[in-house]
């Protein structure tokens, strides 16, 4: 049950103090995107006529070390259309991580829109599979049984694994094996730019053997809208073909692109969200609890994800109890957030959440917590009698 969100119960309060951490695609465009937006130059982009998509598609090329780059509305698309590029042949299968964002929350659209199958490998907790079994599972050319496998997906940093950034040497070793058969590799980085400021290394070298990689303006990055797809001139030219039959041709949307623009020139910020992350990750670890925990390590960006055992509490019920205010609650916080299974919460991280949002969150899980391990100890003893 992904994605499932609570409303809370706030008792009328009317000094409650909000934090929303379902997403990052919450956060709203910056004072400096929207003054670039009321300025920017337009023209009409189906044409290749607007000199703000144009300079956003330039300067994201050279970002991510392709020849050319385009811009869509968003990463689902982004996504559809390396797979309609890549994926040419009738009959064609993509290998993916089944907690990708391809296969769980595109709604099948690379089978019912492209015509593709997906063959999921089973993600491991940090966003990678194992790759010998990737190997196993390309499909021998010839075979008239066998779909036609066109495709490897992967996902940098990886969402479902709490924003864990790919280890280089597997991408490279992928990028091998992935040559060697003669097929090509999209990079699904919706998040690419934290990867690169979590791990100090430039996006180009992240993406220097993938054949197209996308990456979102809209969510950390903060731009209202909009997703960059690069590859090579042959491959965006394609790209730009099926964009339009998707309805993904947008005129004068120089305006988005404008905030894109800004959007892209200071990634650095993002350590901060990955900073903030960590300083919740270490406060509930530091509550040594055995109902509710975080894996410290895998904590790298703006992703957290907080395990609560289930036999004892489940996400739903957790989040609940974050989300509202009770009349006897020191501090009137309610916290939005996601849960990913019945086991795990996710929360995520952005521009403004400031360093107080932080501290109430803090305050507001450290309650939270006690208090079911108050009912849990209660539940024991209860059993016991
Ligand atoms: C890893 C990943 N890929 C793709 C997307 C899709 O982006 P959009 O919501 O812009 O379609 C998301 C959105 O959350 C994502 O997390």
């Amino acid at each position: 049950m992904p994605y499932e969100f609570i409303t809370g119960y706030t008792n009328g309060f009317d000094d409650v103090h909000f934090v929303d951490l379902r997403s990052d695609t919450i956060s709203k465009p910056t004072q400096a995107m929207r003054d670039s937006m009321y300025t920017a130059q337009v023209g009409d982009s189906v044409y290749g006529e607007d000199p703000s998509v144009n300079e956003l598609e330039r300067r994201s090329a050279e970002l991510v070390g392709k020849e050319d780059a385009v811009f869509v509305p968003s990463g689902t698309m982004a996504n559809l259309l390396a797979i309609m590029v890549h994926c040419q042949k009738r009959g064609s299968e993509i290998i993916c991580g089944n907690r990708g964002h391809t296969f769980r929350f595109e709604q099948g659209g690379p089978s019912f829109i492209a015509g593709v199958s997906q063959n999921c490998l089973t993600n491991l907790d940090d966003g990678t599979f194992d790759l010998k079994e990737m190997q196993e599972r390309i499909r021998s050319i010839g075979d008239i049984h066998e779909p036609i496998t066109s495709l490897i997906i992967i996902e940098n940093t990886h969402n479902m694994c709490g924003g864990r950034v790919l280890p280089l040497e597997w991408i490279d070793e992928l990028a091998t094996i992935a040559k060697r058969h003669n097929l090509p590799v999209h990079m699904d980085g919706a998040r690419l730019m934290n990867a690169a400021v979590a791990s100090k290394t430039p996006p180009a070298r992240i993406c220097r053997d993938v054949d197209s990689v996308c990456f979102c303006l809209s969510k950390g990055l903060a731009a209202p809208v909009g997703s960059v797809l690069a590859g090579s001139q042959q491959f965006c030219t394609l790209a730009r073909r099926y964009r339009k039959a998707l309805g993904g041709g947008m005129r004068q949307c120089g305006f988005l692109a404008a905030a894109g623009i800004v959007a892209i020139q200071n990634l650095e910020r993002l350590q901060l969200d990955h900073d903030k992350t960590m300083r919740i990750a270490k406060a509930i670890n530091n509550m040594n609890s055995d109902l509710v925990r975080v894996d410290l390590k895998s904590v790298q960006t703006n992703i957290l994800m907080v395990h609560v055992d289930e036999r004892r509490v489940n996400a739903q019920e957790f989040l609940q109890r974050l989300a509202d205010v009770k009349e006897t609650d020191t501090y009137r916080v309610s916290i939005k957030a996601a849960s990913r299974d019945a086991g795990c919460c996710r929360f995520v991280m952005y521009w403004e959440i400031t360093d107080e949002d932080v501290e109430m969150v803090i305050r507001k899980l450290e309650l939270t917590i006690l208090e079911f391990h108050a009912r849990s100890k209660l539940v024991q003893i209860i059993d016991q009698q």
